[in-house]
């Protein structure tokens, strides 16, 4: 099946009694174990509505096994300390959502693992690299800057040293960008974004293969962060949509980011699609499409932030993204406001930075609060 028919059939649970056409939300946290083949309970990550999602899921990354989480937190978090142990070490790459660069710096000295930050080219990552690295942790488009890595060079570079390798792949949506199919290990997504698509969910994911996964289930039981059936009846409904959302924000955002550009108050637009992106030819090379999200750079000099900001009055100033309703965040306040100064400015996160998770509205309607906001 290819992607939309994935995204509307896939993983489908058809009771045997009823026939219905979704999967029935079994609410049990309790089941008979005398005759199962396993012990089921919402926290071994095996109860119907969980299994649903993930076959959907790993159908839509060609996965081979996935655990669904009750956060993007919480499935990063579960993954990494699946893998280090104390005294090893782990390469993220620098430009990542804040809460992922926090968890870094807030968490892994404690438990005595060593890390160290690279930007999302390969000089940087290869340098990097120590002999007690385990895992490099990367990001494309990254959170905010809409940074390109290489995902198959990254590959051939962990796989030459033995090291695990992780992507956060939230961004890019498994509609367009598959990373496993390029020999990458664990993708996780924050499916509080576009596979949620409606700003109303919280909820993570990791994929791989079925012998990763089986290294990741009994530390993730231990963790405890799974997803309940509600809300992963929700998600099976949200993702039947995916497709056809994504497609409509691809080509929204590269409307945006265009019409961005021949704006003078506005210095620099951030989006993979542009033909003037460093990331273009490597974007056009391992993502089918260039995604929803995009940052832009306001003229310091000539127009303050927050006012432009409280002008808008269609896009709303909020916090996430990938829902269906165009938002705008500033990362200094936000997703990475836990960075130090030096942290954001050695990224290139100013004051000044917008991001802009574009919705699917009629863009006309998205352009025209943009410009009269600026005005
Ligand atoms: C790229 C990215 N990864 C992970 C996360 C964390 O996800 P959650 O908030 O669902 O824990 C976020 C949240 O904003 C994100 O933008």
């Amino acid at each position: 099946m290819r992607k939309d028919t994935q995204c509307v059939h896939s993983g489908t649970y058809v009771d045997p009694g009823t026939k219905g056409l979704n999967t029935p939300i079994y609410t049990s946290s309790s089941f008979e174990y005398m005759d199962a083949p396993e012990n089921v309970y919402p926290r071994y990550f095996n109860i119907p509505n969980q299994k649903s999602i993930i076959d959907k899921l790993c159908a839509l990354e060609n996965a081979e096994d996935g655990l669904v989480f009750s956060s993007g937190m919480a499935a990063i978090s579960t993954v990494l300390f699946s893998f280090l142990n104390s005294g090893d070490h782990i390469v993220l790459q620098r430009d990542i959502y804040g809460g992922t660069h926090h968890f870094a710096t807030a968490e892994f000295d404690r438990f005595g693992i060593a890390y160290s930050f690279a930007s999302g080219t390969m000089e940087e990552i290869e340098r990097a690299v120590r002999d007690n690295t385990r895992i490099i942790y990367i990001e494309t488009p990254s959170n905010p800057l809409l940074v390109i890595t290489d995902i198959e060079a990254v590959v051939q570079l962990a796989r030459s040293r033995n090291i695990l390798t992780v992507i956060d792949n939230t961004f890019a949506t498994p509609i367009n960008q598959n990373p496993l199919d390029f020999g990458l290990d664990v993708v996780t997504h924050s499916g509080t974004k576009y596979i949620g698509g409606h700003s109303d969910i919280c909820c993570g994911a990791a994929l791989a293969s079925k012998a990763l996964i089986a290294r990741i289930k009994p530390s993730a039981a231990n963790f405890g962060g799974s997803l309940n059936a509600m809300t992963c009846y929700l998600i099976e409904r949200s993702l039947k949509t995916l497709g056809i959302r994504v497609e409509k924000q691809n080509r929204n955002a590269l409307l945006m980011a265009r019409h961005l550009q021949l704006k003078s108050l506005i210095r620099k637009v951030y989006y993979p699609g542009l033909e003037d992106h460093p990331g273009f030819d490597i974007a056009r090379k391992q993502m089918k499409n260039f995604g929803g999200m995009l940052s832009f750079e306001l003229d310091a000099a000539k127009i303050d932030p927050h006012r432009f900001l409280k002008n808008l009055k269609l896009i709303t100033p909020a916090l996430s993204l990938g829902g269906v309703e165009t938002i705008i965040c500033a990362p200094v306040t936000t997703s990475h406001q836990k960075m130090t100064d030096a942290e954001r400015a050695q990224l290139g996160i100013t004051d000044s930075l917008l991001r802009l998770s574009v919705g699917i509205e009629d863009p006309d309607d998205i352009m025209a609060d943009i410009d009269q906001a600026l005005h």
